[in-house]
């Protein structure tokens, strides 16, 4: 009988659990549960003798990998997968997967809730500014940027985006205006929300070329990852501009300075929540376990990322 682990740090709902643990058995498989462990050797040890593994924003590094004899599948419930250690897969021929789009809607929704709350001064009584015919700029257009970009234009804003492997058919079709060079896209618009994967190529590069390039009234979201922010180019922009404004679902090395030097510019969530919510908790684990299921008995590969 095929074993499945469910390794969260930081659990699924209850709901989440048990749903996952009804598709696991339907398909005939044993439902293991790792929840709320602190020591990475309390992973290491879990994982031997599971043919697969359903994980958050655990950690699946070598360590993981080597103690797994018997592992054909890991899937991070969610989208962004650089907590797996995807060499150390390849190498023993571990399938890994992610499940993309299952909480882009949380993130998208928590972004325009950071710009209504920073548009209306943390809602303290003061006249703010409204959302309606602004320019948005939606950094990479991927499941998080489709949803940003629908939500935008109930809001009535002009939506820009900038992805360099998404054709620009494919934006005219969602009416959104799609710039071929990322400068234009922060040259042109006032709004710029962050929805890029951390990698080699975009670590380090929201930088201060780049950011002083937007119009008064820049504000940027960053509901990404915090490596593709520049942090000295994010402190001077602060310094340079007194209308720039930051709101972060990813708390910055440089944040007891920001916090110290400018104050109401700035919004960082008390942890990393875009994908928490009921929803997206239950979506990405479900989905998780229908592509363990589906990798075992057709050979789905859909959602390979290595
Ligand atoms: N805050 C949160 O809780 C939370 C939750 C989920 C995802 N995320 C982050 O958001 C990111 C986006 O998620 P997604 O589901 O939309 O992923 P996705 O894979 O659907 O989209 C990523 C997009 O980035 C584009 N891209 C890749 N390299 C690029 C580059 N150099 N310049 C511009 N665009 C580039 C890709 O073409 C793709 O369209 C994830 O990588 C993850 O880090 C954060």
């Amino acid at each position: 009988m095929k074993k499945v682990l469910v390794a969260t740090s930081k659990p699924f709902s209850k709901d989440a659990v048990n749903k996952i643990k009804g598709i696991v058995e339907k398909n005939g498989y044993e439902f293991l549960l790792l929840e709320k462990y602190t020591e990475q050797s309390e992973l290491v040890n879990a994982v031997k003798g599971v043919n697969a593994l359903i994980i958050r924003s655990d950690i699946v590094d070598k360590d993981v990998v080597e103690a797994a004899d018997q592992l054909k599948i890991v899937v991070r419930a969610g989208a962004g997968y650089d907590n797996i250690d995807l060499a150390a897969c390849s190498a023993k021929g571990i399938v890994a997967m992610n499940t993309p789009g299952q909480n882009s809607n949380a993130v998208a929704e928590l972004v325009f809730g950071m710009l209504i709350l920073l548009n209306r001064n943390f809602y303290d009584g003061s006249t703010g500014s409204e959302l309606r015919d602004k320019t948005l700029g939606i950094h990479a257009y991927g499941y998080i940027g489709r949803f940003v970009a629908k939500i935008a234009k109930g809001f009535g804003m002009e939506v820009h985006a900038f992805d360099p492997f998404v054709d620009k058919a494919f934006m005219d079709a969602d009416g959104v205006i799609f710039e071929s060079k990322v400068e234009d896209l922060y040259s042109k618009c006032q709004y710029i929300s962050l929805h890029l994967p951390a990698n080699e190529k975009t670590k380090n590069s929201i930088n201060l070329p780049l950011l002083s390039k937007m119009p008064k009234g820049a504000t940027l979201v960053n509901t990404a990852r915090k490596e593709v922010i520049h942090e000295d180019s994010l402190l001077q922009m602060f310094r340079e501009r007194p209308d720039f404004r930051y709101a972060s679902d990813i708390e910055p090395a440089a944040k007891t300075q920001i916090e110290a030097e400018f104050k109401g510019r700035y919004f960082f969530t008390a942890k990393k929540l875009g994908a928490q919510t009921a929803e997206a908790n239950n979506n990405a684990g479900l989905a998780a376990a229908q592509q363990i299921a589906d990798f075992f008995e057709k050979g789905d590969v859909r959602f390979k990322v290595n």
